[in-house]
C-alpha cells in the first residue's frame, strides 16, 4: 500500500450518474487488474474505494457512481486537481485460472475493474467473452470499450431498453473455462447460483479503513474469517459462503 498525491486530467459524465475519471501520478504499487485505489476527500472521515478500471504508464482510469457524498463531491472536481489516494489495495484476480476462453460478468458499477482483466486477459491469448447488465440503456457504459478489445460482448437491461431483456444470468453461454465476476450481491448470488464453471468474485463490500486493520469488512469463507479489503476484494467460488 502506497499514499500517493495523484492530479486529475480529465473527470466526464459519460452515462447516468456515472463519471470517468484519468487521474496522473504514481502507480508503482498497483500490480494487479481487480485492485482498487481508496481516495481522501476533504471532510470525509473515511476514504472511498474504487475499483482500477484502466491503467496506462502512469494513468489511472476510474469509473464512479455518484451515489453520496464523497462521490458527488468526486464528480464536482475539475482537472489539476490533486487527490491522496493509497493504492495498491486487495489482491485481484488471479489469471492464471482462466483457461483460453474465461467469461467475464458485470453488473453496474461492478464492470469497470473487467476492462483491465478483459485486456490482461486478451494479453495472454484468450478468447474473452463479456455480459455486462444495466437497469436501463441511460446507465450503460463501457460497452464499446470491450468490443474494440475484441470481446464478444452481450448487454442486458432489466427493463429491455437495449441488448437483451433480464439479469446477466439469462445470457449465460453453454461453454466457457472460467468466469470473472463483479457488481452487487444478489447479482453475485444469482451468478453463483447459475454457472456451472468455477470461478472468481469481486466483492464490492462497504468498508471502513480499506486495508485490513479495522475488521470491519469480514466475511466467513470455508478457509475461515476473510477481510474483502485485504485478503480481497477477489474470492474463489468454492471459498464462498453466502450469509443469508
Ligand atoms: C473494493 C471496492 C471497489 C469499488 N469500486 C467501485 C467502482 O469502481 N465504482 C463505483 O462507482 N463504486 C465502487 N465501489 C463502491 C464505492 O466505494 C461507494 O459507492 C462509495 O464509497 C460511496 O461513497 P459515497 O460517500 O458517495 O456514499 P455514502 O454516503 O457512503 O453512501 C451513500 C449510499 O450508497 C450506499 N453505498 C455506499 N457504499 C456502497 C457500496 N460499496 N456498495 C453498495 N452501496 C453502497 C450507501 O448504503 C448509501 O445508501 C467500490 C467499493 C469497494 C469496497
Ligand atoms: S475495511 Fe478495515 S479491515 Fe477491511
Amino acid at each position: 500500500m502506497k499514499d500517493c498525491i495523484f492530479t486529475i486530467k480529465s473527470n466526464e459524465l459519460i452515462a447516468k450518474s456515472v463519471y470517468k475519471m484519468v487521474l496522473q501520478g504514481d502507480t508503482s504499487n498497483i500490480t494487479n487488474c481487480g485492485q482498487f485505489v481508496n481516495i481522501k476527500l476533504d471532510g470525509l472521515y473515511l476514504r472511498r474505494p474504487i475499483s482500477v478500471c484502466d491503467l496506462q504508464g502512469d494513468m489511472l482510469t476510474l469509473i464512479y457512481k455518484v451515489v453520496g457524498k464523497g462521490t458527488q463531491l468526486l464528480s464536482e472536481m475539475e482537472s489539476g486537481v490533486k487527490l491522496s489516494v493509497l493504492t495498491g489495495l486487495g489482491n485481484g484476480y488471479n489469471l492464471d485460472k482462466s483457461g483460453d476462453a474465461p467469461l467475464l460478468i458485470g453488473g453496474g458499477v461492478g464492470v469497470p475493474p473487467l476492462y483491465l482483466l478483459a485486456k490482461r486477459l486478451i494479453e495472454k491469448g484468450c478468447k474473452v467473452s463479456v455480459i455486462l447488465g444495466f437497469n436501463t440503456k441511460d446507465e450503460l457504459f463501457l460497452d464499446e470499450e470491450f468490443k474494440k478489445l475484441g470481446c464478444i460482448t452481450t448487454v442486458t437491461t432489466v427493463d429491455g431498453s437495449y441488448g437483451t431483456k433480464g439479469f446477466v444470468t439469462d445470457t449465460l453461454p453453454e461453454n466457457y473455462s472460467y468466469f470473472y465476476t463483479c457488481g452487487p450481491e444478489p447479482m453475485l448470488k444469482a451468478v453463483y447460483k447459475s454457472t456451472k464453471a468455477s470461478g472468481q468474485f469481486s466483492f464490492e463490500e462497504r468498508m471502513g479503513c480499506g486495508f485490513g486493520a479495522c475488521m470491519g469488512c469480514s466475511c466467513k469463507t470455508v478457509t475461515g474469517c476473510k477481510r474483502i479489503c485485504k485478503d480481497g476484494p477477489v474470492l474463489e467460488k468454492e471459498e464462498i459462503l453466502w450469509a443469508d
